[in-house]
């Protein structure tokens, strides 16, 4: 899929709700370590670090490094953690080529879960629950069937049975399912989505 489309329709769009849910849910814990799972703009990444955490951004995206890099700015990148560590690292990778994810506070994955490989998805949800540090949330969208992409190659779609089931163990914090018409860089497009905030217990 070329996103470069994608990008130039999100040009000054605002923080992503579910994003700001998750952040929301981290109110009583100090900024730490956060990956942004296919950052795209690097937007989201970008706040995180002006509120003071670190971030691993990773997308699959050719052009990601530098476009994330610009985003957030030179000086911040340059700039380190409270704990002395770089504040961004960017990783240029496709989620079905992720072995193993850093162990983190905050994992945000903003309508991109939804592209990875479905024979890869259950592999790479069992490395962001891997990665979840005790009271560590989750904030992210995944599709279901009803969306108008359903079937399309390379994605993968869950019902709601099958997202409950994925957040077992976990705290549910928001679960919202969006069915509805809308529209998408592509053009007009029917939404099925699930907008999820979790929380790892401890
Ligand atoms: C719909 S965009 C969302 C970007 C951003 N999170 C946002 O909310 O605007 C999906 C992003 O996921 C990335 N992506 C798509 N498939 C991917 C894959 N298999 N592995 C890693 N990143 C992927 C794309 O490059 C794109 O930046």
């Amino acid at each position: 899929m070329d996103w470069s489309r994608f990008y130039e329709w999100q040009v000054g769009r605002e923080l992503r709700a579910t994003f700001l849910a998750g952040l929301e849910a981290l109110h009583d814990r100090p900024p730490g370590f956060a990956i942004d799972l296919g950052c795209g703009d690097g937007l989201e990444t970008r706040e995180l670090i002006r509120l003071g955490w670190r971030v691993l951004a990773i997308d699959s995206d050719p052009g990601v490094d530098e476009r994330v890099r610009a985003v957030v700015g030179a000086d911040t990148v340059a700039a380190a953690g409270a704990d002395g560590a770089p504040a961004l690292e960017v990783w240029q990778r496709d989620f079905a080529d992720i072995r193993e994810l850093p162990d983190a506070d905050f994992v945000y994955a903003g309508f991109s879960l939804p592209f990875c490989e479905p024979s890869r998805f259950p592999y790479l949800w069992a490395d962001i629950r891997e990665s979840l540090r005790p009271g560590a949330v989750f904030a992210g969208e995944l599709f279901g069937p009803d969306d108008a992409w359903f079937g399309r190659t390379g994605m993968n779609f869950h019902s709601v049975s099958g997202v409950e089931a994925m957040l077992d163990g976990l705290e549910v914090v928001q679960l919202i399912e969006d069915n509805q018409d809308g529209r998408s860089f592509e053009g007009p497009k029917h939404w099925h989505v699930f907008h999820i905030v979790a929380r790892a217990e401890g």
